[in-house]
């Protein structure tokens, strides 16, 4: 059974505290909060004050996935905002060695997001020290984009690649999950379901966690 992680990008803003209870009340298991900065992605959403506001309400870990520049500069900032999975992306970090090391010790889980066009075998070097895989199906910006068909051959190979190396490391996959394609992604070897659109459009959202969570049953 994969892990549900709902975006909250596609979620009313407005009743935050209600959506986010609806998500506890759930069968998800973390909760997906995408942080933009409008210079690593054409888009800006909301920081570490939001991030810590919803903290009060969550009672599920908070899966922060970072698209900015210099994420680095703002790890403590997101380790006391409450975040328990800090992702970076590959392409904003020069040195993400050492990046990943320092969200460690700040007690969060890490992750590294990949870009669509980002090879897998980038993080040969670095794979033992990474928690999570993000592997991004669509190009970071937007929620409710169509999924890339690319992406299944990727998590193929990053399956591959952390088989091959006896690692404990999680994959993601965010960007235009759905109902439909979510059986294929956990064969591929999928650990972890990112869902926007396809959770909060739908009539009954926690109905539609719940169909995601049996995926694969
Ligand atoms: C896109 C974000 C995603 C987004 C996914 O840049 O990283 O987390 O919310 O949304 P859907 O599931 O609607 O494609
Ligand atoms: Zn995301």
């Amino acid at each position: 059974m994969p892990l549900i992680s709902p975006s909250m990008l596609s979620s009313n803003f407005v009743r935050l505290e209600q959506e986010l209870e609806m998500i506890n009340n759930s069968e998800a298991d973390w909760i997906h909060l995408d942080v933009m900065d409008g210079r690593f992605v054409p888009n800006i959403t909301f920081g570490m004050p939001v991030v810590a506001a919803m903290k009060k309400v969550a009672r599920k870990p908070l899966d922060v996935h970072l698209m900015i520049v210099e994420p680095e500069k703002y790890f403590e900032g997101f380790a006391k905002a409450g975040a328990d999975i800090l992702t970076v992306h590959y392409e904003a970090s020069v040195h993400l060695h050492r990046s990943l090391q320092v969200i460690k010790q700040l007690g969060m889980k890490a992750g590294v997001a990949l870009n669509p066009h980002t090879p897998v075998t980038m993080l040969t070097d670095v794979l033992q020290d990474i928690d999570v895989v993000l592997m991004m199906s669509v190009n970071p910006g937007f929620g409710g984009q169509q999924f890339i068909d690319q992406t299944t051959f990727r998590i193929r190979q990053l399956k591959h690649m952390i088989n091959e190396q006896g690692a404990r490391t999680l994959i993601e996959v965010d960007g235009g999950v759905t109902l439909e394609n979510a059986t294929t992604l956990v064969k591929c070897g999928v650990d972890v379901l990112v869902a926007g659109n396809t959770v909060f459009a739908s009539a009954d959202p926690a109905d539609t966690i719940k169909k995601l969570k049996a995926v694969g049953k």
